[in-house]
């Protein structure tokens, strides 16, 4: 688990998903460039509260992060960030960082844990509805792009 003082290592791989992937996320690159790219900005990204901060690494190396953030939601936490730099893809990483978010949310005493996934992400699908996630057919926000829509999948956690 990160903490704020661990900023770098989440910044670098923050801007490394958002220049790389691009079609995954909200966020855009922009937002956290230039007057956005600020240690305080970073380190408060970290201090969510009740949030927990997870970097995955490889041979040493940083190339996987994910989180697990509260909702207004009683009991239903959502999992955001998720990222595996292309080195490290296809070697269960991202199963790894899903277990340890899941892991998270059991242990905060979360009975749901929920994710926005854009239409048309199906690597990122596919590794949701591997473990256990289901599409709740629920909308989420409509991407930069106006274009395309998150989709809403949930896993409900055994007590
Ligand atoms: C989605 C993502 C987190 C999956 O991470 P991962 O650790 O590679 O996960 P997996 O090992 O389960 O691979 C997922 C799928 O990627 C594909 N894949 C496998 N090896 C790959 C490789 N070397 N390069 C690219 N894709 C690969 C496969 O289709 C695989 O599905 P399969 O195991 O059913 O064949 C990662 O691809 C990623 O960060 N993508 C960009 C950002 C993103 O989409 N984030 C999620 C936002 S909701």
């Amino acid at each position: 688990m990160l903490t704020e003082d661990d900023w770098k290592v989440w910044r670098d791989l923050r801007l490394a998903a958002l220049t790389e992937a691009p079609y995954a996320f909200g966020s855009q690159l922009a937002q956290w460039q230039g007057d956005g790219d600020r240690e305080e900005r970073w380190r408060g990204r970290l201090a969510i509260a009740g949030s927990y901060n997870v970097v995955a690494t490889l041979d040493g190396q940083p190339v996987g992060m994910a989180s697990g953030v509260p909702t207004d939601q009683s009991g239903v936490v959502e999992l955001i960030s998720m990222y595996v730099a292309p080195a490290g893809r296809g070697r269960g990483v991202g199963d790894h960082l899903l277990r340890a978010v899941e892991q998270w949310a059991r242990q905060v005493g979360a009975e749901t844990l929920r994710l926005a996934v854009v239409e048309g992400n199906t690597n990122a699908s596919a590794l949701y509805l591997r473990n256990g996630f289901h599409d709740t057919g629920e909308l989420g926000d409509l991407m930069p792009d106006s274009v395309r829509r998150e989709r809403i999948m949930a896993k409900r956690l055994a007590a």
